[in-house]
């Protein structure tokens, strides 16, 4: 979204003319900034072969995983049912990499049956994989090392209370089950966690993944994970990403030398690839002046957009039809019984009701986590390509939810 003479647009076209057509709320993205900051990921990483796995889970409308179909990158995918929606998408198996947690067995089956890339997270599940498949499939490790990173505790997955990946410490056992069943490994993976701005963190991990990978004979790729954090606000603190591409690319590079082949660099960046590219429009439905505090209620809420309320998340706001106002502080707040605070404290241009407000960064994990909370639908969504905006999903109806419920 951009800024010009007190009007917001996006490729071109008026934001408030977008949010008129489609009406509010509204998720809208913006898919050359998607192309964008794929590019920026390929210029970095350099002298090795990467390969670009986006996390389904930050984004699943089916047109925006064709976008990144169309970009020639894979995906990254939680359960089987993100990856139905990728290869209906486009992709192929070949495409995908599967990264479970904590599911049922027979989920890993039905992947490895569909031909994904496996990454497993439990020993468990690896004795599981040994016992059914032995030698025939391969399969990588999810690796915890034992890191603390992340924006903050809830979103950090790489520390030594983090239910995920097989802890560093267990390698012994790891390769315990490895040789039991002579298991193809064909891969080391590790997500230390989301918004990790510091370079250092990467190297330390990839440093730890290097030493575990001299225990396994026949690895194809290392997976870094993704987490690369992005501006919330201004002045916010940034993965650099081109640093990162470099010192990850020279760190493979010289590793693959000791390995004695070499090594693809994996990567699955979410908030990467879609956070900034989307916004959340949303109508200011009252003005609500309090001997204390002035809200802006708006017809959105949690439902809509968890991470304020969940993490305490920064999401920066503009009043897209007032922007060249006098400001005054406001808390915009949501339509939900909760206090679903989206932001607290801020000064906008002067909000009047029916205002348009754009709620930024909302494209990674904005509607892939939004519910029906207080039987409220979610929203419609629309992609910006090629300077059109068009329809990509239908706001919810009473069908919807009713739709299972048996009377
Ligand atoms: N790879 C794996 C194995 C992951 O678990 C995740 C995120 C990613 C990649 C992508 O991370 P990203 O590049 O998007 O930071 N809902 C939270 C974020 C949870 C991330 C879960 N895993 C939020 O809204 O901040």
């Amino acid at each position: 979204m951009l800024l010009e003479n007190g009007r917001y647009t996006i490729q071109g076209l008026s934001v408030e003319e977008i949010a008129k057509q489609f009406g509010t709320p509204l998720y809208v993205y913006d898919a050359s900034k998607i192309i964008t900051q794929i590019k920026t990921l390929r210029s970095a990483f350099t002298g090795v072969d990467l390969r670009i796995k986006y996390a389904a889970k930050a984004l699943t409308n089916v047109n925006i995983l064709r976008v990144m179909k169309q970009q020639g990158i894979g995906v990254d995918v939680v359960s089987v049912n993100e990856a139905r929606l990728a290869m209906h998408a486009g992709f192929t198996s070949a495409d995908i990499m599967f990264t479970p947690s904590c599911v049922d067995f027979e989920e890993i089956k039905e992947a490895v049956d569909l031909g994904f890339a496996i990454n497993l997270d439990s020993l468990p599940a690896l004795e599981k994989f040994g016992q059914t498949y032995g030698h025939s499939k391969p399969c990588a490790i999810r690796i915890n090392p034992g890191v603390m990173a992340g924006g903050n505790y809830k979103i950090s997955t790489g520390h030594i209370h983090s239910k995920f990946g097989i802890s560093i410490q267990q390698l012994p056992q790891i390769l315990e089950v490895v040789n039991k069943y002579n298991i193809h490994i064909n891969g080391l993976h590790v997500h230390t966690g989301s918004e990790v701005v510091d370079v250092d963190v990467f190297l330390k991990v990839a440093d730890i993944l290097f030493q575990t990978a001299l225990h396994f004979k026949a690895l194809d790729f290392i997976d870094f994970g993704g987490g690369f954090k992005v501006a919330y606000k201004e002045g916010d603190k940034i993965t650099d990403i081109a640093a990162l591409g470099k010192a990850i690319s020279n760190a493979l590079q010289n590793f693959s030398k000791t390995y004695g082949k070499p090594l693809q660099a994996w990567i699955e960046p979410g908030k990467f690839l879609v956070s900034e590219a989307g916004v959340l429009l949303v109508k200011s439905t009252v003005v609500k002046e309090t001997p204390n505090l002035t809200f802006i209620g708006v017809n959105s809420g949690l439902n809509h957009l968890i991470r304020p309320m969940m993490y305490d998340a920064y999401h920066d706001v503009s009043n897209v039809s007032n922007q060249l106002a006098a400001t005054k502080q406001y808390n915009v707040v949501g339509y939900i019984c909760e206090t679903d605070t989206l932001a607290a404290e801020r000064d906008l241009p002067e909000v009047r009701e029916g205002d348009i407000l754009a709620i930024h960064n909302a494209g990674a994990y904005g509607y892939s986590m939004a519910s029906n909370y207080n039987a409220r639908f979610k929203p419609a969504e629309v992609l910006v390509e090629d300077g059109k905006a068009r329809l990509i999903r239908k706001q919810e109806s009473l069908e919807d939810l009713l739709r299972g419920q048996i009377l």
